[in-house]
């Protein structure tokens, strides 16, 4: 059965352009709740350890640098069947293929500097969440 809770970031970009508060409304808007929230700036160190799985892509290093080049802010979100919900709600990873609404459509510039990251599966977001949220309950008992 789906889960029912996922990780987000707001990104560096979205972040430093003073949109945390409107992407947040949207998603709260389409049922999501937040149930930890926090705002950092990654390390290299951090950024890479997170992106571990993306190492041998071509984009790994410029991924690095953008998510290290600001502050962004992590969320675990809570909904039914979030995972799927969230990526439903942010749109394709390219901006220029997302659908209408989404929170990359109205606040992403292109694939790498594209506003907001989910997680892809519940093992993942369980995994990104405690990356985040050592201390968040939803992390700590599951
Ligand atoms: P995210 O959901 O955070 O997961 C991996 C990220 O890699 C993705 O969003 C994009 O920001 C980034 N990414 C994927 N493809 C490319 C690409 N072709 N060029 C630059 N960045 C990319």
């Amino acid at each position: 059965m789906a889960g029912n809770y996922t990780l987000t970031i707001i990104k560096p970009d979205a972040f430093g352009a003073g949109k945390a508060g409107k992407i947040i409304a949207l998603l709260e808007e389409k049922g999501f709740r937040i149930r930890a929230a926090r705002t950092m700036r990654m390390s290299t160190e951090q950024a890479g350890h997170f992106y571990e799985v993306h190492r041998a892509r071509p984009f790994y290093g410029e991924l690095v640098e953008f998510m290290t080049s600001g502050a962004c802010m992590p969320l675990v979100l809570e909904k039914a069947d979030a995972v799927s919900a969230l990526r439903d709600a942010i749109g394709a990873t390219d901006p220029a293929d997302a659908a209408a609404g989404t929170v990359r459509k109205l606040y992403a510039e292109s694939k790498g500097r594209n506003a907001i990251h989910a997680s892809d599966s519940d093992d993942n977001a369980a995994r990104e969440a405690r990356f985040f949220f050592a201390e968040c309950e939803w992390v700590t008992v599951g």
